[in-house]
């Protein structure tokens, strides 16, 4: 497939990237071109940070043996959750949509080997502390980078109990910890609008308000 990097993604809509941009898991194994993964990095590096400070370093692993090791590591993290997920989905009352979304983060633990860039996010901790927060805007903006030139990417945090190993193996000291995985590809499905509260749930002016619709939700997963 012949990409050009300067033009891809660059046409589509700011709004319609973000009302467009849902977790893609399910990922092809087929590689990709290191400029474009240098384009959506660049999309994080404009991201807003305190001070200014720019904490942020993105590794992008490819190497099969090392993407494979991550991924063991991740899915003995994971598989705590896969059978209660398992059988949370099969029952009938489960909604649709949490369905998708635990079969999908259950198919991305199992081949999270086959993903062909895991690329982690890490940065300098301030008073010996990381600072995800400081990160989190920088992996929104490689999200929605990745949506707008058509790559499958998620936010992941499960390799964190193993974080200090995989630190080691990527070269990341206890000053610049990683605090985020995505694992990014060629999307297996296709990007779509992610099922999410009515803004109207969500904004106040002035002053909040408890609503009727807010006791009727389901609660946080
Ligand atoms: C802080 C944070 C940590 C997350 N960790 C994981 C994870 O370890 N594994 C995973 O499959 N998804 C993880 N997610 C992704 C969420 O589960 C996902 O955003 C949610 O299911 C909504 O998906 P949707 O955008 O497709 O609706 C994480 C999201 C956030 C914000």
């Amino acid at each position: 497939m012949e990409i050009d990097i300067d033009t891809i993604g660059e046409e589509i809509g700011l709004f319609e990237a973000i009302r467009t941009t849902r977790a893609i898991r399910r990922i092809k194994p087929d590689p990709v071109p290191p400029e474009l993964i240098r384009k959506v990095c660049e999309a994080g590096t404009f991201a807003p940070s305190g001070g200014n400070r720019q904490p942020w370093f993105f590794i992008a692993v490819t190497d099969a043996d090392k993407r494979a090791h991550i991924a063991k590591l991740y899915r003995q993290t994971f598989s705590r959750y896969i059978e209660p997920a398992r059988k949370a989905a099969e029952d009938p009352a489960y909604q649709d949509a949490k369905r998708r979304n635990m079969n999908a983060a259950i198919w991305l633990a199992e081949h999270l080997h086959e993903v062909p860039v895991h690329l982690f996010v890490a940065g300098w901790t301030r008073r010996g502390r990381p600072q995800s927060q400081a990160l989190l805007p920088a992996i929104q903006n490689i999200l929605l980078a990745c949506r707008a030139v058509g790559l499958g990417a998620s936010l992941t945090t499960s390799h964190g109990a193993h974080q200090r190993e995989i630190d080691d193996m990527l070269g990341l000291s206890e000053e610049t910890p990683s605090i985020a995985l995505i694992p990014i590809g060629w999307p297996i499905g296709k990007y779509g609008k992610p099922p999410r509260r009515s803004v109207d749930e969500c904004l106040f002016f002035e002053r909040y308000q408890e609503r009727k619709a807010d006791q009727d939700l389901p609660p946080p997963q």
